[in-house]
Formats: C-alpha cells, sequence, structure tokens
C-alpha cells in the first residue's frame, strides 16, 4: 500500500498540489493502518457491558433554559455536511440541488434559514458547506447567486481517498488524476480532517466564533435553535448530539450507550450480528442520533492538535464500475463524542429531524403537510395529527427524475394515514388523498389518476375504475 501511494505522489507536478495530496494520502494511510490492526484484533464491541445512556447523558428538550441570549449567536456557525451523492435516490449530482419547493432546494432553503436568522436577530451567522469532489461543482453553481446577498457563505472540500481492492488489499487508483470512480469522500466524520486542514477552524476562532452546529444538507428541521446553544454555552458541554425518539420505522441510526461510565455512539455497524435484532428493537434503544450536533471549536482544535480523532471505521463493500470488488474505509461524525469534554444527548421533538433518505419522503416534504417558515418546514396547522403518514412508493418511483414525471403536481396529503403504490402510477394535476389509499398496478397496467381525482379510503388495482 505505502509504495503505491508513494508511486502516486511522486508522478505530480504541482508543488502545491503534491503537498495537499500527500497529506491526505497520510490520513488515508493512518485509516488503512488501523482497518489492518483492527482486523487482525478482531475486537468487536462487548454487548454485556452495553448500558441504556444516564438521565445526565441525554437531557429533555423541554429542561433547557427558556431564556436565551441572542448575542450567543454572534459566536455561532453552521455548517452543513453535503458531501453525499444520495445515491439511494438515484441522484446525478448531489442530493442537495434537488428541488424541494417553489423552485427551491434544499441548499436555497438552507441559506433562506441563514438568513432569516442573521436578519430577525441582527447577527452574522456564517454558512459552511463541506462539499466532496462529487458534489463541488455542482454546488458552486448554485451558490453563485448569493454571492450579492447578505450571507458569509464558504465551502471546504472534504478528503479524497482510493477505494481499496477487497482481494489484494491495494488502491485501485494507479495515479491522482484517475477517474473519480477510483476514489471515494470518507464519510462525514472525515469533517474534523478536512475541516482542520482547510484552515477553517483558526479563521473561525479568529474571527471570534466558539461554536459549530452541524446537521445534514437534506435535513430541513435542523434550523439554529437558541436554546440548545444557550445550554451549550452554560453546561460548558463540548459536544452535544440531537437525538430523538425513535419509532418502528427508525432502524438503521445510530444511538447513544453508556459504556464503562462514558456516553459513546453505537451504529449498526458494530453490532454483532446476533444482535442486531435487539439493536433494532425500540425497547431496548429508546433514541437514535439525528446528526445535528454542536461543537466547541476549540476543542476540536485541541482534539485535533494532542490526540487525533480516531473514529469507529465503517467499512462500506461496493463493486467498482469495472466489476471490481472494492471497498471503502469510512467513519461517521457523530462517533466523535467519546473526544469531547462533558458530551451528551438532547432529547430533541422529532421535528427536528426531517430527512429526505428516499423520494417517499421527498413527497412528504413537498406536500401541503408542511408550510415553509423563514426557509424551515413546519407541519401545517390544518393537519389534524401530529404523526405523519406513512409512505411507501415501489420501484417506479425510486429515482428523483422518474418521482418527478409521476406527479403532474404533489397530491394533498393532509388527511392522509397511509400510502402504498406500487407498478406504473401516474398523478394528474389536484389530486388528493385522504386516510388508507392503496394503488397497484399489475404488471403489464398502467394506471394514470386524471386530474382532480380525490381517493378516500381506497384500494385501486388493475385498471383504474373509480
Ligand atoms: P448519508 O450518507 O447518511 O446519507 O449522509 P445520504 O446523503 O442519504 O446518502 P445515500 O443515499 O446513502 O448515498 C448524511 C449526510 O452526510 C453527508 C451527506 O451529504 C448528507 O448530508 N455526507 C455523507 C458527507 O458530507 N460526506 C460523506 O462522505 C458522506
Amino acid at each position: 500500500m505505502r509504495n503505491e501511494l508513494n508511486a502516486m505522489i511522486q508522478n505530480i507536478q504541482d508543488p502545491e498540489y503534491k503537498k495537499a495530496f500527500e497529506a491526505e494520502m497520510q490520513s488515508f494511510f493512518i485509516l488503512f493502518n488501523r482497518y489492518l490492526a483492527e482486523t487482525a484484533k478482531n475486537e468487536k464491541i462487548d454487548w454485556e457491558k452495553i448500558q441504556p445512556p444516564t438521565p445526565e447523558q441525554v437531557v429533555p428538550y423541554a429542561e433547557l433554559p427558556e431564556k436565551t441570549d441572542p448575542s450567543l449567536l454572534d459566536k455561532l456557525a453552521v455548517l452543513k455536511l453535503n458531501g453525499g451523492l444520495g445515491t439511494t435516490m438515484g441522484c446525478v449530482g448531489p442530493k442537495s440541488i434537488i428541488e424541494v419547493r417553489e423552485g427551491m432546494t434544499f441548499l436555497d432553503l438552507s441559506v433562506r434559514q441563514i438568513e432569516h436568522l442573521n436578519s430577525q436577530h441582527n447577527v452574522n451567522v456564517p454558512f459552511i458547506l463541506m462539499n466532496s469532489f462529487n458534489t463541488d461543482e455542482d454546488t458552486a453553481v448554485i451558490i453563485q447567486k448569493y454571492a450579492n446577498h447578505r450571507i458569509e457563505l464558504m465551502t471546504f472540500n472534504q478528503s479524497r481517498y482510493p477505494r481499496v481492492n477487497r482481494e489484494t488489499l491495494l488502491p485501485t487508483p494507479k495515479s491522482a488524476l484517475e477517474d473519480k470512480g477510483a476514489w471515494y469522500p470518507p464519510g462525514h466524520g472525515d469533517l474534523f480532517d478536512a475541516i482542520m486542514n482547510s484552515g477553517l477552524v483558526d479563521k473561525l476562532l479568529a474571527a471570534g466564533k466558539e461554536y459549530l452546529f452541524v446537521s445534514n444538507v437534506d435535513n430541513l428541521g435542523a434550523v439554529v435553535d437558541t436554546r440548545i446553544l444557550e445550554h451549550m454555552h452554560q453546561s460548558g458541554a463540548e459536544f452535544l448530539m440531537e437525538v430523538t425518539d425513535k419509532t418502528k420505522a427508525d432502524v438503521k441510526g445510530g444511538t447513544l450507550i453508556n459504556y464503562e461510565g462514558n456516553v459513546r455512539l453505537l451504529e449498526i455497524a458494530q453490532v454483532p450480528s446476533d444482535h442486531v435484532e435487539d439493536f433494532k428493537s425500540v425497547r431496548k434503544f429508546k433514541i437514535f442520533n439525528t446528526n445535528n450536533l454542536w461543537v466547541n471549536l476549540r476543542a476540536i482544535k485541541r482534539i485535533m492538535e494532542n490526540d487525533g480523532m480516531d473514529l469507529e471505521i465503517i467499512v462500506n463493500h461496493k463493486q467498482s464500475d469495472k466489476g471490481e470488488a472494492v471497498i471503502q474505509l469510512e467513519t461517521a461524525v457523530g462517533a466523535a463524542i467519546k473526544h469531547f469534554k462533558g458530551a451528551h444527548g438532547i432529547n430533541v421533538p422529532r421535528s427536528r429531524f426531517l430527512p429526505v433518505k428516499s423520494c417517499s419522503d421527498l413527497l412528504l416534504i413537498k406536500s401541503d403537510l408542511y408550510e415553509l417558515s423563514g426557509g424551515a418546514l413546519v407541519m401545517n396547522p390544518d393537519r389534524m395529527f401530529l404523526s405523519t403518514p406513512v409512505i411507501k412508493l415501489g420501484d417506479a418511483f425510486k429515482k428523483v427524475a422518474a418521482f418527478q414525471k409521476r406527479f403532474k403536481t404533489i397530491p394533498s396529503l393532509l388527511e392522509l394515514d397511509h400510502l402504498t403504490i406500487s407498478g406504473d402510477v401516474s398523478f394528474g394535476r389536484g389530486t388528493v388523498l385522504r386516510g388508507t389509499v392503496i394503488i397497484v398496478a399489475n404488471d403489464g397496467s398502467k394506471i394514470e389518476l386524471p386530474d382532480g381525482t380525490t381517493l378516500e379510503n381506497k384500494l385501486v388495482t388493475g385498471q383504474l375504475s373509480l
């Protein structure tokens, strides 16, 4: 591995690029060696030692201070994790440039939220995007339009690591210039390396910033909350993780645990296979990580300059475009919780977690279930229940492009409880769905709902007959 990395470094002409690439390969090499050492030791988390978090380790949102000092916002910067492609939804570009509402993308709405915050409190909270080599170009095009806005917008790129052949354990790219498919962004845990290498931590500290609020770019519920910020200030905690109550549908997210007296993040990838069902159960693990994190900038600097941030390695098995079996070594940002002083969870309302992981989620947030307020999505007050409908869209709706073609306009979901769609189904303008609606177009058949259709507690199969 070392020789192959060195060969790639030696072939670079531009001295500046060579230096940056060398530093990146050094970080990768450390991660790779940790992976080899851990695989050899085969050390698994000791299931018997896992305890639910103590009350001090997860504070209910209702207990946070109600009286807040808006001048704390002067010490805040907001960062969105924007390195992912949203492959699950078949995105060709960054997920953040999907149009969500009124012609605005995730990125546009996030910018709106910050502009709203800044004008509301007369502050200047900077907005930072952590991009990757996969998302940087498309993002740059979108954010051009903010050049003349009153918002301080900064971007930096996360690392680019080589994919590794699963059999030979050698890097798949032979040169630093090899095409994108040979490389990968190593998960959002890369934030700490990337933001330090970019020089941004020093820049923010010099500008008087102390706190960084981090969240997924597709989570439009992750608005700046002054009560959490106040709590961070008063408690002196260096790291806060927003968690929320788990429902049966939330089987994947990591959870906070008490491990030998310390608060730790437990991800499904770390769970021994005979305990996966335990991990998914709502009974034992009641909360999960929303990936809304509040981090002290000075603490990031201290940890990175001393011990470094060794985060649990997630091995992602993939197939390259050439059909080669490869692995990607990744890390998750929330795993850093164990490195920070006074770190703990805050159990927040579900409304702070509105992720878009699939087109079913996209349908929800595009619909009349939500209204826009200062760039944030708030539940429509006309919705009679607090819960959102359960939506299962079939494979024909899986990719964003297909999804967009199948709805002339987004149906009204205000009174919907449950929607299941399977097969070749498309919607006309102004459709209304209420109660439980199931639409199944069998193989070879097609269902096209005419404009103005209302379906209430209805099962539609085969050919449409209303
Ligand atoms: P996820 O990887 O959990 O979900 O990223 P995703 O974006 O839905 O991706 P797919 O569909 O599984 O491919 C959560 C957040 O972290 C960012 C993503 O952009 C998203 O905002 N992320 C992920 C990074 O910034 N860098 C990474 O290397 C990976």
